[in-house]
Order: structure tokens, then C-alpha cells, then sequence
């Protein structure tokens, strides 16, 4: 949903990584704000703060699915 406008504050950007973490750069500040809140786990990061070097494999985050949205993972 992307509703703090990119800034790393909301995480309903958040997405679960299944494949290619390792193509992540490092956590951005906020991410690393919000790991130390438990609110992004190991294999969580967040769309808005993130540039891949590789494939990945993701899922959206549970607590940030759309009802009226069929999912495929
Ligand atoms: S859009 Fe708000 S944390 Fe990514």
C-alpha cells in the first residue's frame, strides 16, 4: 500500500523473502529502526528501501493483504 509514501515508517510495504536475500543490499536506517522493534523479522524486508542485485522470490506480508485480492503466494 506504500502508505507513508516510501519513508520506511508504515511497513506496508513489507514483504517476506523466500528466495534471494542475498541479492539484497544492507538495511536502510529504517529498517534497522524497526528491527529492533520486532516489526520486521530476518527474511522481511521493505519494498520502498531496497535496490536488488538478483532474482528474488517474496510473498506480501499477512497483516498487509487486501481482502478483494487473490493472491498467488
Ligand atoms: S512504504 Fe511505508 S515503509 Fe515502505
Amino acid at each position: 500500500m506504500h502508505a507513508c509514501g516510501g519513508k520506511g515508517k508504515c511497513t506496508t510495504c513489507k514483504m517476506v523473502v523466500h528466495e534471494g536475500l542475498d541479492t539484497f543490499g544492507p538495511d536502510s536506517e529504517p529498517e534497522t529502526r524497526l528491527r529492533g522493534l520486532e516489526r520486521l523479522a530476518e527474511n522481511e524486508r521493505l519494498a520502498c528501501q531496497c535496490q536488488l542485485t538478483g532474482d528474488i522470490e517474496i510473498s506480501v506480508a499477512e497483516g498487509n493483504k487486501f481482502p478483494h485480492v487473490e493472491y498467488s503466494a
